[in-house]
């Protein structure tokens, strides 16, 4: 068995920013060198696509440590912490928090939306038509899934503004229990969690004793009959469902749309075969996803790499460096839009995580993006990007603050 690996960041160290716009020769480095390796802060890293999954997949792991508590949390911080988001928590908490709410994410209910993502992407398109110019982000990648989270959940999407910001700065909270978070950015969130948990407390009471189909009122009656879902539990889930449905699907059709805009045989080839969108959405995941690690903790001791982790480390695992395994993917640094369009299709992407905590909302994500990315490129062409670089740093993930771009409307389309 080999020694424990030495502490290094390998030129992934989160708080650099330089890496940040393009990552992936460093994960090629990691996945090469040093597919397990261990972060100066005491983090495992898994970045070879067949540990990811096996990680991802494992019985032996969760969210927390096997005392309830998470990485970095002290036994004081424990007790205050009363609602915790489905996805910072372990079975039987986790399946009862999940179940709660996933019929509404299912394939056939998501389906249902469809006309209604369509009337929300041509609105914004026609909005923006005669101008020219628009932000892909302002304009289209944030009101869609923004729109549509709110209507599901029963939020009023006029009061989008107000939480728009919030959403975004609440994101580092997942990070911020590593410990070496700036005084600043600690300030941010817990204003952020203040506001939201303000607003979410406010518009619960509001709907309080009214019928309503939509997410907020079925976790509200879960609430009020008792044993399903305690008043923090409810506030939480609500804060969380918000900031999952669209923080991530921002980056989903950013990242996209920059790549295709990018890739100019690629677009030509979605204008001229628009049946090709759902395997082109695949490869935006795969390619350039917004969620580029997630992490579990050990509750069995396991072996990756020749390497023992114990009980109660802490595993991130590489989505994005899994990604373009070359072990998995044949030409994985090729953005090919039909790749999972052929027989068979490409292996799949880890961007949704895997196994219990599988990403609730990515049929919701998927057809969001492919009615987004579709009639953009079907309506706008010429498009150009007027910023070489991308402005990253909206949020935690990778998602842009601005994409810029020219372009000119196809006549008929
Ligand atoms: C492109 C968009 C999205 C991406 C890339 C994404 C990615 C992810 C990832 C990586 C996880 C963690 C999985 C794991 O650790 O195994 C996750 C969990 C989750 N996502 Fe998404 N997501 C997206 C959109 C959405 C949307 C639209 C919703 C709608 C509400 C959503 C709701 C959730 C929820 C509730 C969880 C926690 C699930 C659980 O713990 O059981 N996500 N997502």
């Amino acid at each position: 068995m080999k020694r424990r690996p030495e502490p290094d960041w390998h030129g992934a160290d989160p708080a650099d920013a330089s890496y940040l716009d393009d990552p992936y020769p460093v994960y090629r480095r990691l996945r090469e060198e040093h597919p397990v390796s261990l972060t100066p802060d005491g983090v495992w890293r898994l970045t070879r696509h067949d540990d990811c999954l096996r990680m991802l997949r494992s019985t032996g792991a969760g969210m927390r440590r096997t005392d309830g508590r998470l990485p970095g949390q002290s036994d004081e911080e424990l007790a205050e912490e009363r609602g915790q988001f489905m996805l910072l928590t372990d079975p039987p908490k986790h399946t009862r928090l999940r179940k709660l709410v996933s019929k509404a994410f299912t394939p056939r209910a998501i389906a249902a939306w469809r006309p209604r993502i369509e009337t929300v992407t041509e609105e914004l398109l026609d909005r923006v038509e005669a101008r020219g110019e628009m932000d892909l982000i302002a304009d289209l990648a944030l009101p869609v899934p923004a729109t549509l989270i709110c209507e599901m959940l029963g939020v009023p999407v006029e009061d989008r503004d107000r939480f728009t910001g919030w959403t975004a700065d609440a994101t580092h909270g997942l990070a911020l229990r590593r410990g070496h978070a700036p005084p600043e950015l600690v300030a941010r969130v817990e204003k952020a969690r203040l506001g939201l948990a303000a607003y979410f407390s406010e518009l619960i009471e509001k709907r309080r004793g009214r019928d309503g189909d939509d997410l907020l009122g079925a976790l509200i009656a879960a609430e009020e009959e008792g044993d399903r879902l305690s008043p923090e539990e409810l506030l939480i889930q609500s804060i969380g469902l918000l900031i999952a449905g669209f923080e991530t699907t921002i980056g989903l059709i950013g990242n996209g749309l920059t790549t295709l805009i990018r890739n100019p045989d690629e677009i030509e080839r979605l204008r001229a075969e628009p049946s090709l969108i759902e395997s082109a959405v695949e490869e935006c995941l795969r390619y350039s996803g917004p969620i580029t690690w997630t992490v579990r903790i050990l509750h069995e001791e396991a072996e990756f790499g020749g390497h023992v982790i114990g009980v109660n480390e802490e595993v991130a695992v590489g989505l994005a460096a899994a990604n373009r395994d070359p072990e998995h993917f044949s030409d994985p640094e090729r953005f090919d839009i039909a790749r999972y369009a052929e027989d068979p299709p490409a292996p799949a992407h880890l961007s949704f995580g895997g196994g219990a905590h599988l990403c609730l909302g990515a049929h919701l994500a998927r057809l969001e993006t492919q009615i987004a990315i579709g009639r953009l490129v079907e309506r706008f062409g010429n498009l150009e990007l007027l910023e070489e670089q991308t402005t990253w740093g909206r949020s935690l993930f990778r998602v842009p603050a601005r994409v810029p771009v020219r372009f000119r409307p196809i006549a008929g389309a």
